[in-house]
């Protein structure tokens, strides 16, 4: 007798991160809108690193006919992945401007765009400020005159706690939980780990690992400005009374604003934009 499996054995990995963490719509969006700002001129070629299932290269290239997208990611089976689950069911039309390259960031040499991004912070990868800026003064080579290269960075208050998030994923049945379960102030070292909790009480545990340094913001600029950038700004979210009178808290808009000071929060997550 075949025993009936668990919404955890029959779950895709991939799909539960795209819903929990990634949101191609408002990122492109914001991107868009940084770009013409600063630009007043509209972008056609977007370089995305670390991009695993290509998710935001898709939506990219849904923008419209000139909109072009090149991915670039390590693993092969994760490009796979995202060739068969997001960009061949855009469509002919939009699946031919997507390009996926199994290639190190490092090192990859790609035609000049109008932007690169890292979303999500994978490039906390790289622990020595050699290495990152290796990685950026890449960047920065294959960026056009005007380009634009998008990073997002966590931090806040709690980011060197060892703990564990639970958020449950609206309108799925399943949980996200964010475990952050090693950091070493001597090194900035940080071990997190993603796993999922469905409504059956079945799990996915160590879906993925990350070993990272947790960078700060100051850090990032001034490695950016070392490998050649002219300019770093720094995009953070608004925030609003919420209609709840109980609730003493500020609510997030989802609207980034360039700054040069805030307060310090708990957590943040804030998007750093470097001109070429
Ligand atoms: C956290 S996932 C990022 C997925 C997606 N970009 C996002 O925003 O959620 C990190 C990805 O980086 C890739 N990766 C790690 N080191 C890399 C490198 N040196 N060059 C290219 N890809 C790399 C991994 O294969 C993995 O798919």
């Amino acid at each position: 007798m075949s025993k009936k499996k668990t919404l955890a054995e029959k779950a895709d990995k991939h799909i539960l991160y795209q819903k929990s963490v990634q949101t191609a719509d408002t990122e492109i969006e914001f991107v868009l809108q940084v770009y013409r700002e600063i630009n007043a001129a509209e972008p056609e070629i977007f370089r995305e690193d670390f991009c695993g299932t290509a998710l935001l290269s898709t939506e990219w290239c849904r923008q419209g006919n000139d909109y072009r997208a090149i991915g670039v990611d390590l693993c092969q089976d994760t490009l796979d992945w995202g060739m068969k689950h997001n960009v061949k069911p855009a469509g002919k039309a939009i699946a031919q401007r997507v390009t996926l390259l199994n290639e190190n960031v490092l090192s990859v040499q790609t035609e000049k765009t109008d932007i690169v991004c890292a979303f999500n912070f994978s490039y906390c990868i790289f622990e020595t400020r050699s290495l990152m800026r290796q990685y950026f003064a890449n960047v920065r080579h294959s960026l056009e005159e005007g380009g634009l290269f998008f990073l997002d960075l966590l931090g806040g208050t709690a980011t060197t706690d060892i703990v564990e998030e639970e958020r449950p994923i609206e309108d799925e049945n399943f949980t996200y939980i964010w475990e952050q379960e090693y950091y070493n102030p001597i090194n900035a070292h940080i071990e997190c780990k993603i796993h999922f909790e469905f409504e059956d009480g079945s799990r996915l545990d160590n879906a993925f690992a990350y070993s990272w340094r947790l960078w700060s913001l100051p850090e990032i600029r001034e490695i950016l400005l070392e490998a050649g950038f002219s300019n770093v700004r720094i995009y953070w979210e608004g925030f609003e009374e919420d209609d709840d009178p109980d609730n003493e808290y500020l609510t997030g808009t989802g609207e980034y604003g360039e700054v040069t000071e805030i307060d310090q929060q708990e957590s943040w997550l804030a998007y750093i934009v470097a001109e070429r």
